[in-house]
């Protein structure tokens, strides 16, 4: 089968597009035959070895998994023998090692049927970038009725996903995006926006009870101050690697968790990628309800994926990437 494939870290011309054995599906796996893939920042980082720590999992002298790629949308092609609910021709989505290939194998309970109003396309958007939102609002920030959150990098893949999520749960949103992506976020359901170009967010009298910060371009100490007293501040841990780092998020987990020991009132949350399962079930009935719609920036082909990761670095990407395998 056809699949990007990596042997070294680096940039994006270490990826090349080339031929590999299709995966078997082990008896509880399903393999799936990739209709649509996503691009996260996680791709990018694991394309990269960055930050240098995460080579003790992912390969020292180079990926040990050689297929670049995670969220996918497609159709079931074969069930191992231990699989009953889930048969070929069952249209899924998912998150699994490889996705940027034809064919990728995922454990049958990682996976979620596709909502049936949402293409390939929307469906492989969410996995990665939908948990995060849905985990670092409703779990890790209580977000709840009334209350005021505010999102900073609400034009982005995650932030798109949370502003529609923060307003499920009936909180009133605060966007901070950039001038040509407040209609965008407004379309969403934000409340308020603030341009990021023209305001500092973190100077403004008005008071969250969440912060979801998704860029890392404040200090927590500013993040805090546009806290009410028992707000919570949820960092995505995002910004704070941008190659060649040793620890990455790391340091920033353990200083924010020494920060919350001597806090008062306020919580400091650092998300961690959040497990599979019952988040994206939770997100297939939003989007099956018409709460949560996946939005697509641009559409790259399979042998794209180095242009697509090249557009997501520059982490000026509008909401989600997403690759097409037809
Ligand atoms: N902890 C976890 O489990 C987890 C999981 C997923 C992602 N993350 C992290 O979360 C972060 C966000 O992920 P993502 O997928 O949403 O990234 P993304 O799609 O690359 O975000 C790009 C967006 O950020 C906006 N942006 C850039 N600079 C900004 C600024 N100064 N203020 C406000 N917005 C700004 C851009 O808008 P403009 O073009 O208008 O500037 C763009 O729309 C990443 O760093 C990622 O590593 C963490």
């Amino acid at each position: 089968m056809k699949a990007i494939m990596q042997d070294r870290y680096g940039s994006p011309d270490t990826l090349a597009l080339g031929d590999v054995d299709r995966p078997v599906a082990a008896d509880d796996e399903v393999l799936v035959r990739v209709h649509a893939a996503a691009v996260n920042a996680l791709d990018w980082h694991f394309m990269r070895g960055d930050p240098y720590v995460a080579r003790l999992g992912m390969g020292f002298g180079g990926p040990r998994q050689k297929v670049r790629g995670r969220d996918f949308a497609g159709t079931v092609a074969a069930v191992g023998k231990d699989v009953r609910d889930l048969r070929p021709g069952d249209e899924v989505f998912g998150d699994a090692d490889g996705a940027f290939a034809e064919y990728v194998r995922v454990p049958a309970d990682q996976v979620e049927r596709k909502p049936a109003n949402l293409t390939f396309e929307q469906a492989a958007a969410i996995p990665m970038a939908g948990r995060t939102a849905l985990a670092g609002l409703r779990d890790a920030g209580r977000a709840g009725p009334g209350q005021r959150v505010l999102v900073n990098g609400a034009s982005g893949g995650v932030g798109t996903f949370a502003v529609q999520i923060g307003k499920v749960l009936g909180a009133e949103v605060t966007a901070v995006c950039s001038t040509r992506n407040i209609d965008l976020v407004r379309s969403l359901g934000a409340a308020e926006v603030i341009d990021y170009t023209r305001a500092d967010f973190t100077r403004g009298g008005q008071r969250y009870d969440v912060v979801f910060d998704l860029v890392g371009n404040h200090p927590l100490a500013a993040l805090r101050r546009v806290l009410t007293a028992t707000g919570t501040v949820v960092l995505s841990g995002g910004g704070v690697s941008r190659g060649g780092s040793l620890f990455g998020p790391m340091g920033l987990i353990i200083r924010a968790q020494v920060a919350a020991k001597f806090v008062r009132g306020q919580r400091i949350h650092v998300l961690q990628t959040p497990p599979a399962k019952g988040l994206l079930t939770a997100l297939t009935e939003l989007a099956e309800a018409g709460e949560v719609t996946p939005v697509l920036d641009r559409t790259y082909k399979l042998a794209e994926v180095p242009d697509a990761i090249r557009y997501v670095e520059t982490e000026h990407a509008r909401a989600k990437v997403v690759v097409t395998v037809p």
